[in-house]
């Protein structure tokens, strides 16, 4: 197999997950794969992404799931991420929802994981080779040895710390070897070495003299605030020099929870009074030394090598069991924004808005979950009739549309929504070529996790890629499925929610991603009689009513904002000029909404309007214009009984 491995530790650096990196690319080496180590992945051709890293290596993860879906991604929980970053960081989060077997280096870090991922997760623990040479140990010190790159989570001064505590009587050295990531932290190593006799900082040496100079201490000290599951730890048992460490799962995990060598984190007595107690108590320090020979075969090469074939053969299978028979989980990955980097969008263009003048709203914050089921129920109103018009002109052209298109065209729909509709052409597909590769885009996650699942549970052959994110993720996905031909969705009259302008330069961006044999399908509502619009966007029951009043729910919700709801009005109103209905919020009286996120006092007159949303109609002219502003040519049009609303197969005018 091609085996990737992404760190994101440079090449050269001695950080510990280039270490670990180096050392699977050579087992996965000696097992006849492949293997390439990059920093970040970039799109090469690979069979098998491995991943050191949740949140840093995120945007490998990311890119690797939404190019091969179906290819097995093993990410590897190192360290900060295991026992930080899972819990504060969502892309870190995300990462282990799309990677198909986690690796811990210790058999604690599984608890760390969300409950739903455990079963993904395998351990395998860090090998070392004794390093060549007997122990030889200077005979009138008791040296020992701090293997810390200088960065505060390694907690790297407390060993010196504790030996400026010891007695006089006692003979330890302390030997500090690690790379001072900051200027602040080797002075403050400097400055130790000058004013404490009993310790020293060598810098940062090479692994081969680091490994020799551990072999000669009686001790490692291990003084990290976390870990999850030091190399370190490996390398002194393969040494057979025994460990003194702080009290954390990522050393519990390997040396076990009785090893009689802990201390708590930070404590610098507690320290000293072990290494005081190794260094005079000859029983104790022989126990700490058979508990770490007890525990060599847990390092030894050939064992990791052993998880990692083990590993591998268990993703072929999978692969393999999948090809035979795909259930739908397999079948339908989700890739999604993050609901905090939303949220951040949301703040801050809800402040952008309510501070301007005349006061406005960006529509696609309508789509909540509640906006959604509102917007759902729109699509049910008689008087909301796109929806209708537009499946009416599916239904009747669907193998029609798929004609225009090459064998094994990915369908790709910017906004799927529900995506009721879109089950016409994804049958019509189907009936021509027994599968289908499906990649919805649409803000709402909820949305498509639900759509999502219903689809691949219908339609056995649909294989389904979710991204949950808005028209920019959308051009970001089209320009990963450049390669590949397709037929981009844009439905519902969509296009009608942006200025005519940035409708313009949206499709041109779609343009650009087109090959010649791709084809872009976008239904565009028609101008007509303002009547029939009035009464398309408010309903007599007042559905569309509530949609535009829940922009301010969806800020009460999410940004603690005070909005009475029934104090504000909808209000739709088409202006005939400029071919557009244009939906405000009316304030029934003058008041003062705190949102309490924003720290923020939004003050409204009686009658002051909030402007949420614009639906552009077109006329005929009006989409050629559209069309060939964006480079791309009408090919067919189609238009409803009624000649309400129009289905235009647009493509590439150059090509
Ligand atoms: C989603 N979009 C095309 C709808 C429209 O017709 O502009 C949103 C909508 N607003 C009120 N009713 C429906």
């Amino acid at each position: 197999m091609n085996i990737c491995i992404v760190t994101p530790a440079p090449a050269r650096s001695r950080k510990g997950n280039r270490v670990t990196a180096l050392r699977w690319a050579a087992i996965l080496r000696e097992l006849g794969h492949r293997v390439v180590i990059e920093q970040e992945y970039k799109g090469q051709r690979c069979d098998v992404l491995v991943a050191l890293h949740a949140r840093r290596s995120f945007p490998s993860v990311e890119r690797f799931r939404r190019q091969h879906p179906g290819l097995p991604l093993i990410l590897a929980l190192t360290g900060t991420d295991l026992y930080n970053d899972i819990r504060s960081s969502d892309v870190a989060r995300q990462s282990l929802e799309l990677a198909s077997r986690l690796i811990v280096l210790q058999p604690l870090g599984i608890a760390e994981l969300p409950a739903h991922l455990r079963d993904r997760a395998r351990v395998i623990y860090q090998s070392a080779k004794r390093p060549p040479g007997a122990n030889s140990p200077a005979k009138n010190l008791f040296e020992v040895c701090v293997l810390a790159h200088l960065r505060p989570e390694k907690d790297p001064f407390r060993a010196a710390m504790a030996a400026r505590l010891l007695a006089p009587s006692s003979r330890i050295r302390v030997a500090h070897l690690g790379a001072a990531l900051t200027e602040g932290m080797g002075e403050r190593a400097r400055a130790e070495t000058a004013s404490n006799p009993r310790y020293r900082w060598l810098g940062n040496l090479p692994r081969w003299r680091a490994l020799q100079i551990l072999t000669r201490c009686r001790l490692l000290v291990l003084t990290s605030k976390l870990e999850g599951g030091a190399n370190v730890i490996s390398e002194a048992i393969a040494a057979s020099v025994p460990i003194l460490s702080s009290r954390i799962p990522g050393s519990i995990g390997i040396l076990g929870p009785d090893y009689p060598g802990y201390f708590p984190v930070g404590d610098t007595r507690a320290l000293a009074s072990l290494l005081a107690r190794a260094e005079t108590d000859v029983t104790f320090y022989n126990t700490l030394r058979e508990r770490c020979e007890r525990l060599n075969p847990l390092v030894n090469p050939v064992r990791e090598r052993r998880s990692w074939g083990k590993l591998l053969r268990e993703l072929s299978a999978e692969k393999r069991r999948k090809a035979r028979a795909p259930g739908p989980r397999q079948r339908f990955t989700l890739i999604g924004t993050e609901a905090d980097i939303q949220l951040a969008d949301f703040a801050r263009e809800v402040e952008a808005g309510l501070r301007a003048s005349p006061k406005r709203l960006p529509c696609r914050y309508f789509y909540d979950r509640e906006g959604s089921l509102l917007f759902e129920a729109i699509c049910a109103l008689p008087e909301y009739y796109l929806p209708r018009a537009e499946r009416e002109i599916l239904e009747a052209r669907a193998a029609e549309i798929v004609s225009h298109l090459p064998r094994d065209a990915t369908l790709v729909e910017l906004g799927s929504g529900s995506a009721a509709k879109t089950r016409v052409l994804i049958e019509a597909f189907l009936e021509r070529e027994g599968a289908l590769r499906y990649v919805p885009v649409d803000i709402s996650r909820a949305m498509l996790e639900e759509s999502s699942m219903r689809l691949v549970k219908e339609y056995p052959a649909l294989e389904i890629t979710a991204i949950a994110g808005d028209y920019h993720d959308g051009l970001r996905q089209l320009k990963v499925e450049a390669d590949r031909p397709k037929l981009i969705l844009w439905l519902g009259s969509n296009v009608g929610n942006l200025e005519r302008r940035e409708a313009a330069s949206f499709i041109r961006y779609v343009r650009d991603t087109m090959s010649p044999w791709d084809r872009l399908l976008v239904g565009i509502d028609l101008r007509k009689d303002g009547a029939v619009l009035q009464k398309a966007y408010d309903d007599s029951r007042g559905i569309t009513a509530r949609f535009n009043r829940n922009i301010l729910a969806h800020i009460n919700r999410d940004l603690g904002g005070h909005f009475d709801l029934e104090a504000f009005h909808h209000r739709a109103i088409y202006n005939e000029q400029i071919g557009r209905i244009e939906m405000y919020l009316v304030s029934g009286r003058r008041q003062l909404i705190p949102i309490d996120r924003l720290r923020l006092e939004v003050p409204f007159v009686a009658g002051e309007t909030i402007h949420t949303e614009n639906s552009y109609k077109y006329s005929f002219a009006e989409i050629e214009a559209l069309a060939s502003a964006a480079g791309l040519c009408i090919e067919s049009q189609w238009l409803d009984t009624g000649r309400r609303f129009s289905l235009n197969l647009l493509a590439p005018a150059d090509p």
